[in-house]
């Protein structure tokens, strides 16, 4: 099937030609935020989807009406995709969900002045890396993953769409306020006070039954079999599904299975000099 990859370039970065343009990319860097604006920003793979999942069934009280009717990308649109502002304006939410990849030194000055509330995900990025490349090879829209050994030294030097992941977090992590930060290893170890921490920063409480109905309905498996989060709905040409399920895995460590020992030595030596200027801590586990 011929490849759709067609690379637009924006700041020294790429992104996928299909889904952005110079236009929509600019647009959204001139994004006028409204104070109950919820952005959900991540690097891609890092749990993007389960919080676009989560923040509307917070937003519904529980209830997956909404997300069980309406596509993730519909309900929670990417600013810097060209088909946002028509989305944006159809949307069926109250309050607007919109989601973004882009790195901070892009989008922080046009979120300055907003009280926008923020979520940045982060996760593990050796799952990260492993579950874009098995991403690459369903989405027709992304260049040719390669093998593995190649992909990996790509995202080591952030010459993958969307840029680097270091430079990503980093920025995003830096600038804490009216952010909240989660990653996708809190959330698959304790969901119910992940639900929680979301709640109480979105400003919106939960009872024990609302509660309880969120947690069941963002579950990996009640996702995957969700046809409005799982991009089942996204025809073959673009997103082969013969080659693999967006809804892949859903697991912590998936990395152990792609990683050499040369690899991981590799890997930990690059991380270990990007990120010496950076004081997280990181919850990820290591062998
Ligand atoms: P894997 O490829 O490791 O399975 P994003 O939405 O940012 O593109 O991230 C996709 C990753 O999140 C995929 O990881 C996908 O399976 C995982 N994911 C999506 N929903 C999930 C859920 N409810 N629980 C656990 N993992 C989930």
């Amino acid at each position: 099937m011929a490849r759709l990859d067609v690379v637009e370039t924006f700041h020294g970065l790429f992104f996928p030609g299909h889904l952005h343009t110079k236009d929509s990319l600019q647009q959204a860097l001139q994004f006028s935020f409204q104070d109950s604006d919820v952005l959900i920003v991540s690097y891609p793979k890092s749990g993007t989807t389960w919080l676009q999942e989560i923040v509307t069934l917070i937003s519904s009280k529980g209830d997956p009406h909404l997300s069980q009717t309406v596509p993730n990308w519909a309900r929670a649109p990417w600013l810097e995709q060209h088909y946002f502002a028509a989305l944006m304006a159809a949307s069926p939410c109250a309050a607007r969900i919109i989601t973004t990849h882009l790195p901070h030194h892009l989008l922080g000055p046009t979120l300055k002045d907003s009280k926008a509330k923020v979520i940045y995900v982060s996760r593990n990025p050796k799952d990260v890396v492993v579950s874009f490349y098995h991403f690459h090879k369903m989405a027709n829209f992304l260049p040719e993953a390669g093998s593995f050994p190649e992909f990996l030294n790509r995202f080591l030097e952030g010459t993958l769409h969307y840029g680097s992941w270091f430079d990503h977090i980093k920025g995003w992590t830096s600038q804490m306020n009216n952010v909240l930060h989660i990653t996708y290893e809190e959330m698959s170890m304790d969901i119910r006070g992940a639900i929680e921490r979301l709640s109480a920063h979105l400003q919106s409480p939960l009872l024990e039954d609302e509660l309880n109905n969120c947690v069941k309905h963002c579950s990996f498996s009640s996702m995957k079999g969700n046809k409005m989060a799982n991009y089942t709905l996204v025809n073959r040409e673009i997103m082969d599904h013969n080659k693999g399920s967006f809804m892949r895995k859903g697991t912590i460590g998936d990395w152990k299975n792609m990683f050499t020992k040369e690899l991981d030595t590799h890997f930990k030596s690059v991380f270990e000099s990007k990120m010496e200027d950076c004081t997280l801590e990181f919850v990820w586990d290591e062998p």
